[in-house]
C-alpha cells in the first residue's frame, strides 16, 4: 500500500490528528460544549459564502464537488445551509442532507428551508465522527469547511466514506488563505490613496491575532491541520480518481458593480467575523497570543475604521483561496476501506 505523509503523521500521539476527538486545542473547550454559532454568526457564513459561490461561477464549482442533477448528497458540517442550499439547487430534484453538531445552525437552516418553494434540503443535528446514516446512503458525500475545524479530520472523512455508496463521489474543501497569504485587508494602509489611520497598527495586531488562532480554534485561518494533506487524505482511505480544484473570491466593498445595499454589509463583512472572535476571547474563551489590553485596541480600531469609512472610501478588499479535494468511492471495496 502507497504510505503516504498523512499516514506516517497519524501514527503519532502528539501530531495534529492524534489529539482527543472534540476536546483539547480549544482553550479547553470541547466543540460538543459550545456553538459554533457563537464564533462565527450565521450572518458572516452566509455573507462569505455568497461572495465565494457567486452565482456565475455556481455551476463550475458545484462540478468540482462532484454534483450532477438528481443526486442524493450529504453536506457534513452544513452549519447555516447555505453551502447546502447552492447544492439542492444544483441536484433537484434530488435531495441533500445537512449535518451539523450546532443546533442553533440546523434550527435556522430548517426554517430557511420551510421558506423555499419546492425545496430539496433537509437538515439533521449530528456529529461527523459518527453520522447517522447506513453505508452506502448517498451519491456524494460534501463538505465546505466543516473537516478543517476538526480535530480528526481523518476519522471524520472515513466516516463521509463509509455513508457513500460504491462509485459515488466524496469532496472536502477548505480555505488556505492564512498568515502570509490573501486574508483580512488586502492592502496594511499604506499603499492606500487616503488610509485609514491606525490601519498600520490594525493590520499588526490582526496578523499576530492570526498566525495564533490555531491554537484558540482549530481550523479557523490556521494551520491546525495543514490542508496540503486534504488530497493525501483521500488517497489513504482508499479512494481513486482523485482531483484537486482551487477558486480564488474577493469581497471588495467599493467594487462598483456592488449596491448600496450590499455595500454596507460588506464594509462590516471582514469586521464583523473579527469582532465576535475578539469578543469570544475578551469573554474569557480559548487562547490568544494578544494580551486583553491588545484585543480591546482591536476592537477600538475596528470601530474607529467603521466610523471613518462612512464618509472615505475604504480601498479595501478581502478574499481567500478555496481548495477542493474530491475523489471516487471505489466500486468494491479495498483492503483500506472499512
Ligand atoms: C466553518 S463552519 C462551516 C459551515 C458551512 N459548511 C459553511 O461553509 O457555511 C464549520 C461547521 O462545522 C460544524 N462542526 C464542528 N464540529 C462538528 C462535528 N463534530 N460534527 C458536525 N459538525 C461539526 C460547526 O458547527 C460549523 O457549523
Amino acid at each position: 500500500m502507497w504510505k503516504t505523509p498523512w499516514r506516517r503523521r497519524s501514527a503519532g500521539r502528539g501530531s495534529w490528528v492524534g489529539r482527543s476527538t472534540t476536546g483539547g486545542g480549544h482553550g479547553g473547550v470541547p466543540l460538543s460544549q459550545f456553538s459554533w454559532a457563537s464564533i462565527q454568526s450565521v450572518e458572516v457564513l452566509e455573507r462569505s459564502r455568497a461572495a465565494r459561490f457567486r452565482p456565475e461561477l455556481r455551476d463550475v464549482l458545484l462540478g468540482y464537488f462532484g454534483i450532477r442533477r438528481g443526486m442524493q448528497v450529504l453536506d457534513v458540517g452544513c452549519g447555516p445551509g447555505t453551502f447546502t442550499e447552492y447544492l439542492a439547487a444544483a441536484v433537484a430534484p434530488g435531495e441533500v442532507t445537512g449535518l451539523d453538531l450546532d443546533e442553533e445552525f440546523v434550527a435556522y437552516a430548517q426554517a430557511k428551508a420551510a421558506t423555499r418553494e419546492g425545496a430539496h434540503a433537509r437538515y439533521v443535528v449530528g456529529d461527523a465522527y459518527a453520522l447517522p446514516f447506513e453505508e452506502a446512503s448517498f451519491d456524494a458525500v460534501t463538505s465546505y469547511t466543516g473537516i478543517g475545524v476538526l480535530t480528526e479530520p481523518l476519522k471524520a472523512v472515513a466516516e463521509m466514506v463509509r455513508v457513500c455508496r460504491p462509485g459515488g463521489s466524496v469532496s472536502i474543501a477548505e480555505g488556505v488563505s492564512g498568515p502570509g497569504g490573501i486574508t483580512f485587508y488586502g492592502v496594511d494602509g499604506t499603499e492606500r490613496p487616503e488610509p485609514f489611520p491606525g490601519a498600520r497598527r490594525l493590520a499588526e495586531l490582526v496578523r499576530r491575532l492570526r498566525s495564533g488562532r490555531g491554537d484558540a480554534i482549530p481550523g479557523i485561518g490556521s494551520a491546525a491541520w495543514p490542508r496540503q494533506a486534504l488530497w493525501a487524505l483521500l488517497a489513504s482511505l482508499g479512494l481513486e480518481e482523485l482531483q484537486l480544484n482551487a477558486w480564488g473570491h474577493v469581497i471588495a466593498p467599493d467594487d462598483h458593480r456592488v449596491g448600496a445595499d450590499l455595500r454596507g454589509q460588506l464594509r462590516a463583512e471582514s469586521f464583523d467575523e473579527l469582532r465576535q472572535w475578539v469578543s469570544w476571547l475578551l469573554g474569557g474563551h480559548g487562547s490568544s497570543a494578544l494580551s486583553q489590553e491588545e484585543l480591546q485596541e482591536i476592537l477600538a480600531l475596528g470601530e474607529r475604521r467603521r466610523l471613518w469609512a462612512e464618509d472615505h472610501p475604504l480601498w479595501d478588499w478581502d478574499g481567500g483561496l478555496s481548495i477542493v479535494a474530491s475523489a471516487r468511492k471505489p466500486d468494491r471495496p479495498r483492503g483500506t476501506l472499512s
